[in-house]
């Protein structure tokens, strides 16, 4: 196998003053990415904001013999994106690469959340991805080469009590995603989500002793396979923790099929509804809708 490297290749890694973020933008300068490191340099909450985070990365990647710009635009408005955006295109030209991973947390459980914690992080995790992916993919688009990492978290593919506001953002992404893998796909451009677990500042007090193994640069090789040049699958989710990665994938149970429906059908057969066996895990939704036609003619021909 060869070498994955970035030939230099632009990366814009949001959030990438400390934890994850910075991670990635070291493995990936260490392939030969030329890096914005992207940081507002504010709290787990978001609250605040400090230029030092990630122009210390910057001095990192430099040591190395690596090249880096700083920024510290929020990636949570629409100008902030453009400004990130910009920050490559005068520094390097252009750009290759997107890391959507900054991110705040405001947990509170469901009835217990005010309109600006929900607010708060759908702008920095969803639309912020938004934000920043959407001036690079023009780029990307145009050149016909684009990869596109989105950080999302078991919190939302799974769920987690108290995350509400962070979870349907986290899932947002994966939808984000499975649309921009498809819209993408002629022009060259693959987007795929992470869905990591690693010890940093967010997550300090939950892993008890276990926290020791799930070192945050054991996500970075992931992010720097899904964007590279190498990297064969777009509209996929991964996770990744502690040096396990694993796909998480969206499956269809074959299902029960009966034209004349009524509620209390639903309810007699759930378990043949619910029922995983013999599942698919269709690519996209014209995948679903030739699964449904194919049912209905199916049965109209016998
Ligand atoms: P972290 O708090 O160290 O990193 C998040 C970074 O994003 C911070 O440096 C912060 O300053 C930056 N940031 C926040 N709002 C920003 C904004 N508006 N604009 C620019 N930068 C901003 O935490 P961690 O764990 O490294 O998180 C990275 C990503 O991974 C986040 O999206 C998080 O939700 C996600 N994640 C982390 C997990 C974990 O186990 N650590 C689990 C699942 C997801």
């Amino acid at each position: 196998m060869a070498d994955i490297g970035f030939d230099g290749k632009v990366a814009i890694i949001t959030g990438a003053g400390g934890g994850l973020g910075r991670e990635h933008a070291l493995e990936l300068a260490r392939r030969g990415a030329r890096i914005v490191v992207n940081d507002l340099g504010g709290s787990v909450s978001g609250d605040g904001g400090d230029v030092g985070p990630a122009q210390a990365v910057v001095q990192e990647i430099v040591a190395l013999g690596g090249e880096a710009v700083a920024d510290t635009n929020s990636v949570a408005t629409p100008e902030g994106g453009e400004a990130i955006v910009k920050s490559a295109v005068d520094a390097f030209g252009t750009v290759d690469i997107v890391v959507n991973n900054a991110g705040i947390l405001r947990d509170k459980s469901f009835q217990n959340l005010d309109q600006a914690m929900i607010e708060a992080v759908i702008q920095v995790h969803l639309l912020g991805a938004f934000y920043v992916t959407q001036p690079a993919y023009r780029i990307m688009r145009e050149k016909g080469y684009g990869r596109i990492v989105s950080t999302s978290s078991n919190s939302g593919i799974l769920g987690n009590f108290g995350q509400s506001n962070y979870g349907a953002a986290k899932m947002g992404l994966v939808g984000l995603t499975r649309v921009l893998a498809i819209e993408g796909r002629k022009h060259n451009i693959k987007a795929n989500a992470i869905a990591p677990v690693a010890l940093t500042r967010m997550t300090e007090d939950m892993f008890g002793d276990v926290g020791q193994a799930l070192d945050p640069g054991l996500v970075s090789p992931l992010v720097a396979y899904l964007s590279s040049e190498a990297c064969e699958v777009s509209g996929e989710v991964y996770s990744a923790a502690g040096g396990i990665i694993s796909r998480f994938f969206i499956g269809l149970t074959p299902g029960y099929y009966n034209p004349k429906l009524t509620a209390e059908d639903i309810a007699e057969n759930l378990a043949e509804i619910r029922d995983d066996a013999g599942y698919t895990v269709p690519r996209d939704n014209n995948d679903e809708i030739k699964k449904i036609v194919s049912t209905i003619q199916g049965a109209d021909e016998g």
